[in-house]
């Protein structure tokens, strides 16, 4: 190999349907970008819940494209697996969490207590104890690169840290962060019953398995909790206002149960789209973050604003701050997708790898 070319290692948990994304980008681009910019980034580890394949020296093309959902390996121990890989390796490497999990802190503490870099599409452990957020922080606040938690491949975390960083002063980031409830929302505007709007969505595939999932907000909050933590704020996800969208006793029901019950919130809905309407506003789930204050829930806007024209699944996130104060910086676009997402993790996996080799290439 070339003696300019500098070897990344990747230890990737997670490879599910963003995992196995990333991977594919990873190895289409792998080429380019030693050719661009010198960095061989090499796969040493896989990890699912249940699965793992790891090879200190680098996983064979043959291991990479396997899907480790066959029931082709053995179940193994994957704690004391991830826990071992992270021990052979080589510092600096990067350890990649695109799991739904909440229990992969301990890789991410180890990695960085040993001088390696996270990448995360796992909101989890940002959003989890405040405890867990600072002991991140404390250990590598710069080694951990989150861009996709909030917006997919939106640039907002990059763009958050960057006013911050050149001592912009933000009074108020707002905006809404989930495609399935943007879609509801605009669907309501035509006219659609709530419960006709959200049987549509489960039917397509906008929602979770369990709409409630969805319609609770509590994904919302974490990423306005995760927002406010960069901002300052000490809060844990319970502190956060948020208003869901059902009430709290269709909670209890299976989720069959909940979709035919669902129809009880038409009228309720319906009236609130038409008292909206006569004041020229239309209803969003809105996040709003301010220095002191985090609050997520239903809001009528107006339907001209930025977020009242908001259509379909598009997330949009707006920094109110001194520099952009009368005009506001905005930032819009799809909120979730697997290209883009897989996209944004892979731009943070390069990024990580030019800060850990200097990022210089003749
Ligand atoms: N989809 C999007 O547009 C989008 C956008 C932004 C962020 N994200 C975030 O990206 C993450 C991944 O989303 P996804 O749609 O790819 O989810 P997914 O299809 O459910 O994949 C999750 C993967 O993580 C594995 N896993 C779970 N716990 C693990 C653990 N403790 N150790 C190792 N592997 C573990 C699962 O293994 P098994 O296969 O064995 O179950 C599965 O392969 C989520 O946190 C999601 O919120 C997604």
């Amino acid at each position: 190999m070339d003696r300019g070319v500098k070897k990344i290692s990747l230890l990737h948990l997670g490879i599910g349907n963003v995992g196995k994304e990333v991977v594919a980008q990873i190895q289409a681009q792998k080429d380019e970008i030693v050719k661009q910019f010198g960095l061989d980034l090499v796969y040493c580890g896989l990890f699912t819940v249940r699965n793992g394949v790891f090879a200190p020296d680098g996983l064979s093309e043959e291991k990479i494209r396997n899907d480790l959902s066959e029931a082709r390996y053995a179940p193994v121990d994957i704690e004391k697996m991830v826990l071992h890989a992270i021990d052979e390796m080589e510092t600096p490497f990067i350890l990649i969490d695109t799991t739904a999990s909440d229990s992969t802190f301990p890789f991410l503490e180890k990695t960085l207590k040993k001088g390696g870099y996270v990448v995360l599409s796992n909101k989890k452990p940002l959003a989890g104890s405040l405890k867990q957020f600072e002991n991140l922080q404390r250990l590598g606040k710069n080694r951990i690169y989150c861009e996709t938690v909030v917006g997919a491949g939106l640039p907002v975390i990059q763009t958050l840290k960057n006013l911050l960083i050149t001592g912009d002063e933000i009074s108020e980031i707002q905006g809404c962060f989930s495609g399935t409830l943007g879609y509801l929302f605009s669907q309501l505007d035509t006219g659609k019953k709530f419960s006709e709007v959200v049987m549509q969505a489960k039917k397509l595939g906008y929602t979770e398995p369990d709409p409630r999932d969805d319609l609770g907000g509590v994904d919302v909050a974490r990423k306005a909790l995760i927002l406010s933590r960069f901002l300052g704020q000490k809060k844990e996800l319970s502190d956060i206002a948020l208003t869901g969208l059902y009430p709290k006793e269709m909670g209890m029901l299976s989720v069959d149960e909940f979709m035919s019950e669902i129809k009880k919130l038409d009228d309720e809905y319906a009236e609130k789209v038409k008292n909206a309407k006569t004041q020229g506003k239309v209803l969003r789930f809105v996040a709003t973050v301010t220095q002191t204050d985090c609050r997520v829930g239903l809001e009528a806007v107006e339907k001209t604003s930025d977020i009242g024209s908001l259509q379909g699944p598009d997330n949009i996130i707006i920094f109110k701050t001194k520099r952009y104060f009368d005009n506001p910086l905005v930032i819009k676009g799809p909120g979730a997708g697997l290209a883009v997402t897989a996209a944004g993790v892979f731009a943070d996996i390069l990024s990580s790898a030019q800060i850990i080799t200097g990022g210089i290439h003749e």
